[in-house]
Formats: C-alpha cells, structure tokens, sequence
C-alpha cells in the first residue's frame, strides 16, 4: 500500500487539508472516511465542500444514509453507511449509481468494500490521546492506483502552505 500521513492540530487545520483534496479530486473519484465519533470525519467534509462553496449546507448524513451536494462544478454525494447491515442495502438505495455522477465521500466505507470500485482513497483519522485538537491523517492506497500522485500533490500543496504561513 501507498501512504501519506499529515498530521492536524486543530479544526481549521482539518477544514484545509479537506478543501485542498478537493481541488485534486473529480467526477467519479471516491474517498473512504474511517476514525471514531469525533475525530473530525464531517469536519473534513465540511473543508471539502468549502472549495465548492457549499460548507452552509452541511449536515449529518446519519440519518439518511447519503447527503447530495450540487454545485455548477460538482456533484457530492456524502454518504454514512455505519448503520447499514449489509452492502444489499447500499445496493438497495441505488449507492453505487452515485459513484459516476459525482465526486463520493463515504464514512466507513470500507465496511461495504465489496460495493466499492477497487480504486478509492482511504482516509483513516487517528485522535491523539495526548493533545484534544490532534488528528493523524493517514491517506492510504494501492500501490498502483490514480490516486499515488494526488496524493504526492497534496502533501506538497499542504506542505508548503505551512511554510509560507498562509491559511
Ligand atoms: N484537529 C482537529 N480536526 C478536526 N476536528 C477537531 C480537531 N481538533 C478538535 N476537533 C473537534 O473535534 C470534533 C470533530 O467532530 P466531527 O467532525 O463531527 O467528528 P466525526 O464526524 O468524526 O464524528 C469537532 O468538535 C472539532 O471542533
Ligand atoms: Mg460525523
């Protein structure tokens, strides 16, 4: 597996790791959110969808399974499949209809793998147990998949935006 971890060490620092994914991803690019209540999953999305100027409409998709986020650039679609038995019912909700017709953020995605294309970015959020504002973000994906050199680029991106200090 391919990796890269960027360490957060507040909210605003998790808003900005998200917005800049967003500016390296597009239509039918999918990311797999895991980490614990807490530790910033819809933080991170609510950064992402900042680059599409959508963040006011943000909400928990706990509750219905997908959230859709229409932009004139992008379609997002923000999916929790925690509570699903099994991937028969993404199946049910017409999921992976969703995965051409945008971009798909997906908390605990790997729990339906089976339903996913076997190219995603898997997210991992680790909460410090030391420090309540920090996060290890851990980016991990095939070797060989499309997204290794977005990858590269974001920590490039995220990397010299804390060297010129500028937010
Ligand atoms: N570095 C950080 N990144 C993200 N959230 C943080 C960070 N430090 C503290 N927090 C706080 O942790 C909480 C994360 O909540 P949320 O994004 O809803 O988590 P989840 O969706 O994973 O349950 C927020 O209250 C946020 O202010
Ligand atoms: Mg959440």
């Amino acid at each position: 597996m391919y990796k890269i971890n960027i360490k957060s060490t507040s909210p605003e620092y998790t808003l900005k790791i998200g917005k800049t994914l967003a500016t390296l991803l597009n239509k039918g690019d999918i990311a797999v959110l895991t980490g614990e209540l807490g530790s910033g999953k819809t933080k991170f999305v609510e950064g992402f969808l900042q680059n599409y100027n959508l963040q006011n409409e943000i909400s928990s998709p706990t509750f219905n399974i997908v959230n859709e986020y229409v932009s004139d650039k992008n379609n997002i679609y923000h999916f929790d499949v925690y509570r699903l038995a099994d991937s028969d019912e993404f199946y049910a909700i017409g999921g992976e209809e969703y995965f051409e017709k945008g971009i798909c953020l997906i908390e605990w995605g790997e729990m339906i793998s089976d339903v996913l294309p076997k190219d995603y970015i898997h997210i991992k959020i680790v909460k410090s147990l030391e420090d309540e504002n920090l996060r290890i973000f851990e980016f991990e994906v095939t070797e060989d998949s499309k997204y290794v050199k977005i990858l590269d680029k974001l920590k490039s991106i995220i990397h010299s935006s804390n060297n010129s200090r500028s937010v």
